[in-house]
């Protein structure tokens, strides 16, 4: 709801269920900042206003008609340079005079129902009752340049979105060197600023810092929204936990280069600033243009970090993700390539197709190696044809072979690249990002596509439509596997090369708008490298995105955990494959690595042909439970656990995993929950654990009940000493005898309890083994040990 006080310095209020955000035209024509949190009830703004008498020392007035107003220290909608606010700046211009002073001053407003989209880029959307939009113009006038901020409230998921446009009205041309997406000031108070950093197979590794006078800043420089610093960032009260306390998220709606940067002043208020990162952009506007910046998405909570999370989660799944897939249910997946890597052919994959199919799952993904000469990574990207040698029936025979065995297709591509080594790259060697006449830095062997060009744009949606209208083609993996380097096109003019990585954006961006929309039906999933392209702008086309390279289990309870914060479960892919692990070489039960992947889309990457009839069985009993739980688990509501996870250290390169976790995910009626708990390292003697799940009604019964798990002899060693009646040799011929013929049970746990007994007291867990023995009420809890219960509402007897 958009209510406004007006007059000559009008107030904006933007209300939604449960925040406020307030905003007042002053007297010389700036817009000050007022408030954003809580929602609270305004008759009049007066008592919210900064009350100034005179500027603070050694500060310099906006101009002499009103003494008291320095910029430096208003909390301000959108600042600009050289009209003494010294702080982090909205804006930054160079017009065609040399000056670089900006001094835009409200001029007219505009209310409206519903949100249009914005120009060029992905944005979100919703219907004229979900969505308000308030456009403040703002005017340079020496410079004729406009300036319009546009904002849209997003009453039931507590979501504010804003983005800026600025049109050069003038006869010159104007270089912009920065114009950010959001921009909030807060009046001093203590915060903490919290970002998602990593790096290959180590993403959304959560850090917390001090807002204090030093400048923090989260950002990306590598040409894609990157695995080194995620788009999405908090700001949050100093004392917040998962579940108490107030909480900012922001995010941006854009793939390339961002910027967010917080700062104190020098009177201790705080500004925090978001956008397309200054450092790699610049933008010449020519006369009678505009540009439009991302949109920036931001939400607040009073409830925690969890509070904050549930708004943004619900906001993603509702007003970002579009199209068929939106809302529906995701398949269970087997995906090629950790099972064969580049050697695949039709035999072998088809043998795994039968093995996948046999355990329960629904789609087959081959990954990469499937055209031109795609032995390795040195060659083929670009020629999309596929290889007859390894598909003797091609893409037809092969997608028409596994919907024969009953199970949908998909395929992998990575449409914005190219090999030197491919005949794409022979016949127009122009068509890539590179500076003519320079080495060329080098990233898995790879270039990039000019997505600046409309004729490039034009060669990758026809090249992607032959391959998806190939064969039966169901779902697409669409990689990204490299960063910029060489930022350079030759179709720009010497003055437009700041604007390539943009331009590449919004190029791209076209390419998926047009490919979506050929093929509504098909599932297409993200990925670069894993996560390094995981951000909104993706999500507004593609409504799922590889998570990570990193399977390993306990690498990806913390990257999980940090998707968490700011990305929905519904779209988050996560696997379960083989032991040790690819990328760690750590050995991790079967079911702990199912129980992270539960919490998200599951799929398999694994070699099921090896694997044993007991391994085999054990994941069809898993793909059937997770079928039984999808809804919830793809689309409930999820929580992480606060006393658990807080308790964490601040190391910022080595994992600083939380030795234990606990998350719930709860259906939208309640009715349904399921805990899922992990343990990193045994912490010996420590036999007590209580499971606090979050999110169901206080007064309604629910039935709690612990997966039961089997052990194997064998995984006792010599403490199976402890049950035999005759003494067994450690993998002598007797234990593996009854390896097997005897499956140990695990412990049952089984309560029927009220939910805020369950939330508020926690469920007393069977004790973990503790260097007593095995007997089957004991919670044999060892390293990367986990647990899931299911929680189902039941009526009172
Ligand atoms: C990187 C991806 O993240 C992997 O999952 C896999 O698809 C490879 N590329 C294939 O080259």
């Amino acid at each position: 709801m958009i209510t406004i006080f007006k007059g000559p310095q009008p107030t904006f209020m933007l209300h939604t269920k449960n925040t406020s955000y307030i905003m007042k035209v002053l007297p010389s024509g700036h817009i000050e900042h007022v408030y954003y949190g809580a929602r609270i009830h305004l008759d009049n703004v007066d008592g919210l206003m900064e009350q100034r008498e005179f500027a603070p020392g050694c500060t310099t007035v906006y101009n002499n008609e009103d003494k008291s107003l320095s910029l430096e220290d208003v909390c301000l909608e959108m600042s600009g340079m050289g009209k003494s606010d010294v702080r982090e700046p909205f804006i930054e211009l160079i017009r065609s005079d040399g000056g670089r002073t900006e001094d835009f001053l409200f001029d007219t407003y505009e209310a409206r129902e519903g949100k249009e989209p914005i120009e060029d880029l992905p944005s979100s959307y919703g219907n004229d009752d979900e969505v308000d939009s308030l456009y403040i113009n703002l005017i340079d006038a020496k410079y004729d340049l406009r300036l319009t901020l546009k904002y849209s409230v997003f009453e039931e998921t507590d979501v504010i979105t804003k983005s800026a446009r600025i049109t050069n009205n003038s006869d010159f041309s104007v270089r912009i060197k920065r114009i950010m997406s959001n921009q909030l000031d807060f009046m001093p108070v203590d915060m903490r600023f919290h970002t998602f950093t990593g790096a290959w197979a180590r993403e959304m590794h959560r850090n917390d810092a001090l807002v204090g006078e030093a400048k923090l800043v989260n950002e990306s420089r590598s040409g894609n929204s990157s695995n080194r610093a995620n788009p999405f960032v908090m700001l949050s009260s100093i004392n917040t936990t998962e579940d108490a306390g107030d909480c900012y998220g922001i995010n941006l709606i854009y793939s390339g280069n961002h910027y967010e940067a917080v700062e104190r002043n020098a009177f201790g208020k705080i500004r925090f600033v978001s956008g397309i990162n200054p450092s790699t952009f610049s933008w010449h506007l020519k006369s009678k243009l505009s540009f439009q910046t991302p949109e920036s998405v931001m939400t607040f909570s009073e409830n925690g970090f969890n509070g904050m999370s549930n708004n943004m989660h619900r906001f993603v799944r509702e007003h970002i993700v579009r199209g068929y897939w939106k809302d529906r249910e995701r398949p269970v997946l087997i995906n090629s390539w950790e099972a064969s890597y580049f050697d695949i052919n039709e035999n072998k994959l088809l043998r795994l197709a039968r093995a996948a199919k046999d355990v329960g799952v629904e789609l087959f993904v081959m990954d990469d190696g499937w055209f031109g000469r795609r032995n390795d990574d040195t060659s083929s990207l670009g020629d999309w044809t596929a290889n007859t040698k390894k598909l003797s029936s091609g893409i037809a025979g092969i997608s028409r072979k596994i919907h024969a065995l009953g199970m949908d297709f998909g395929i992998w591509v990575e449409p914005e690249m190219v090999n030197v080594d491919s005949n794409l790259y022979r016949e127009h060697p122009d068509w890539t990002i590179e500076i003519p006449g320079h080495a060329h830095s080098e990233g898995r062997n790879q270039r990039i596509l000019d997505l600046t060009r409309g004729d490039v744009q034009e060669y990758v949606i026809n090249a992607m439509s032959n391959v998806f209208s190939s064969g039966e083609i169901n779902y697409v993996k669409w990689d990204m596997n490299r960063n910029f380097t060489d930022m350079y096109s030759p179709v720009l003019t010497p003055k437009q090369q700041g604007d390539v990585n943009h331009r590449y954006i919004v190029g791209l961006y076209k390419v998926m708008d047009a490919l979506t929309k050929r093929f509504p039906e098909i599932l297409f999933e993200g990925c670069a490298s894993g996560g390094n392209r995981f951000d909104l702008g993706i999500l507004s086309y593609f409504p799922q995105i590889w998570a990570s390279d990193d399977t390993d289990a306990i690498a990806r309870a913390e990257i999980q955990t940090g998707y968490s914060y700011g990305y929905p479960m519904s779209t988050l892919t996560a696997h379960v494959s083989d032991i040790p692990n690819h990328q760690t070489l750590r050995r991790t039960p079967l079911e702990t690595r199912y129980h992270v992947a539960v919490l998200g889309i599951l799929g398999y990457e694994c070699n099921l042909t090896d694997l044993n009839g007991d391994g085999l069985k054990a994941i069809r009993q898993q793909i059937s439970i997770y079928k039984k739980y999808r809804r919830t688990l793809q689309f409930g509501t999820f929580y992480r656990r606060s006393s658990l996870y807080d308790r964490r250290g601040f190391s910022t390169i080595l994992p600083n995993y939380a030795n234990d976790y606990e998350w719930t995910v709860v259906s939208e009626d309640k009715s349904e929950a399921i805990g899922v708990m992990l343990q990193t390292l045994v912490h010996p003697n420590t036999q007590y654990a209580l499971l606090k799940p979050t999110g169901l009604i206080d007064e309604a019964i629910y039935r709690i009940e612990g997966r039961e798990i089997t052990y194997n002899i064998k995984e006792l060693g010599s403490l199976v000493n402890t049950v035999s009646p005759i003494h067994v040799k450690q993998d002598g011929m007797v234990h593996n005898a009854l390896a097997r013929y005897i499956t140990l049970n695990g412990e049952k746990e089984k309560h029927i309890m009220y939910g805020d007994a369950i939330m508020k007291a926690g469920i007393r867990l069977r004790p973990a083994f503790a260097g007593v023995g095995y007997n089957d009420n004991i919670r044999m809890y060892p390293d990367f040990a986990s647990r899931l219960y299911v929680i189902k509402r039941i009526e009172p007897v």
